[in-house]
């Protein structure tokens, strides 16, 4: 899940396409979709009699359609939803899924192990073979586990605060770290501002949470400044507000400054582990202190890790033995279960290796030129990034430097008309912003309908009203 946002702006929407275009063709794609799909319309009334919000999670709400899509399976590059339809799946469960729905390889772990136990809190032989392929993979040698991204978040938060007996978190404006309350600051007009949306949280975050915009080194460094740091937490590219690429240069200055602070670097990289088997951080030579992985990590099982340089897993380890006995904070019961190991340690084996990232990024380069293209033909000002298999167009004729230009560039109305109206050819993308992942199984066929599906949209869009 990312963030959805609404744009502080008076001015017009972003995307240089009459608003009155896009009302209008999503009310032609509303009614397309209610026609399309009536055993999920029929399914949504039955699920929306017990569970809150109509969805078993409320931002399953979040997709741009009139009722809930029902799916019925989905296999590699495909779902297939309730009415039949066969959808081309670049959402892929918004990364949960990069490898591809039901991986064999996965799947074949898992049942192997279900019939040896499910949980048990205790250790077997797949412990130390992950342990071993997450070390040789990120180049860290120390690792725990979490179920979630946002938990591991969240441990890691609080090991480097114990660690460095420092109260403060750094984060870039416009962040999304899973729902670690922690990160929920923005800046507005320059101002620290908690996020108004987040429910019940009556703690003031702003004291201890500063926030500075992606790429401004010099805020970075006042923000350091009084050196009561404890970490700074980051994705090395910013997914989740559209994507915000690094300056060049940006993290080999950033990382200096905040070295220099005494103030530790933690990359999540749980989108952008799309950049390679060991994520972003070891493709382009960066080096933090610790490292978040999730989503994927367990070729769709609920499954996360975070890794330790040396240095900081003994400051941890002599944090924790100092302090009393008694609940540290850190942890759930079924972290690190039987089937999370089988499912981590197979994808560690199998699917997290360079052979099958390769043609992902070939095919997501493939894809980021045709909507290139396809947006040069029809003459807007969008622009399209593209991070390992993950690629993203967002409404603004340069990509945006940090969070408020994202934000900025964000247009919902407009989202959902393209969004539904891929959905109604057949092919499915993320429901926050416009993120397209490519996994193992995608296919040259997919990203042809995709593009072709986009090609429509525009020119739909264009000329709705000549
Ligand atoms: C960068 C990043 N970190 C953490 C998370 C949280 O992942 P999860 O929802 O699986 O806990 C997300 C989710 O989108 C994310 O984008």
């Amino acid at each position: 899940m990312c963030t959805m946002s609404t744009p502080h702006l008076s001015t017009p929407p972003a995307g240089g396409i009459d608003p009155a275009r896009v009302h209008s063709l999503l009310a032609h794609e509303r009614a397309s979709y209610i026609a399309r799909n009536p055993r999920s319309q029929a399914q949504a009334v039955h699920t929306a009699r017990h569970l809150m919000f109509g969805v078993p999670l409320h931002w399953m709400n979040d997709w741009a359609t009139p009722f809930a899509l029902h799916m019925a399976h989905a296999q590699g590059a495909h779902l297939t939803d309730l009415d039949g339809h066969v959808l081309a799946d670049f959402c892929l469960g918004d990364t949960g899924a990069m490898f591809g729905h039901a991986p064999p390889v996965v799947m074949q772990a898992l049942a192997a192990q279900a019939s040896r136990g499910c949980t048990a809190m205790l250790a077997n032989e797949d412990a130390a073979a992950v342990g071993d392929a997450l070390a040789e993979r990120f180049g860290l040698p120390q690792w725990q586990f979490a179920m979630t991204a946002t938990d591991a978040n969240r441990f890691v938060l609080r090991w480097l605060r114990a660690a460095t007996g420092r109260a403060v978190l750094l984060v870039f404006n416009g962040c999304y770290h899973g729902t670690v309350d922690d990160v929920f600051v923005d800046l507005i007009h320059g101002q620290p501002h908690q996020r108004d949306s987040l429910l019940g949280q009556v703690h003031d975050l702003t004291r201890t949470t500063r926030v500075v915009e992606f790429n401004d080194l010099a805020a970075l460094e006042a923000a350091l400044a009084p050196c009561d740091v404890a970490c700074v937490l980051a994705e090395p590219v910013m997914t989740n507000i559209g994507m915000v690429l690094p300056d060049p240069g940006f993290w080999e200055a950033a990382q200096a400054l905040i070295r220099r602070h005494g103030t530790l670097l933690v990359l999540d990289e749980t989108h952008t582990i799309s950049s390679g088997p060991g994520g972003y951080a070891r493709a382009h030579g960066l080096q933090p202190d610790a490292v978040v992985v999730g989503k994927p990590l367990g070729g769709g099982m609920p499954c996360a890790a975070y890794g330790f340089s040396a240095g900081l897993a003994a400051r941890a380890e002599a944090a924790k033995r100092a302090a009393p006995p008694g609940h540290s904070g850190i942890g759930t019961t079924l972290t690190a279960n039987l089937l999370a190991m089988a499912a981590m340690r197979a994808t560690l084996t199998h699917l997290m290796v360079p052979n099958v990232y390769a043609p992902m990024h070939t095919l997501a380069a493939r894809l980021a030129d045709g909507l290139r293209s396809t947006v040069a033909r029809h003459g807007l000002p969008w622009c399209v990034s593209q991070v390992g298999a993950r690629t993203e167009f967002q409404f603004c004729p340069t990509p945006p430097r940090n969070g408020s230009e994202a934000e900025a560039a964000m247009n919902p109305a407009l989202e959902h008309a393209l969004h539904l109206y891929l959905l109604n050819r057949g092919v499915l993308i993320t429901p926050f912003h416009n993120m397209m992942l490519v996994c193992p199984d995608t296919s040259e066929a997919d990203v042809t309908r995709l593009l072709q599906a986009f090609d429509g949209a525009l020119t739909a869009l264009c000329a709705a009203d000549s």
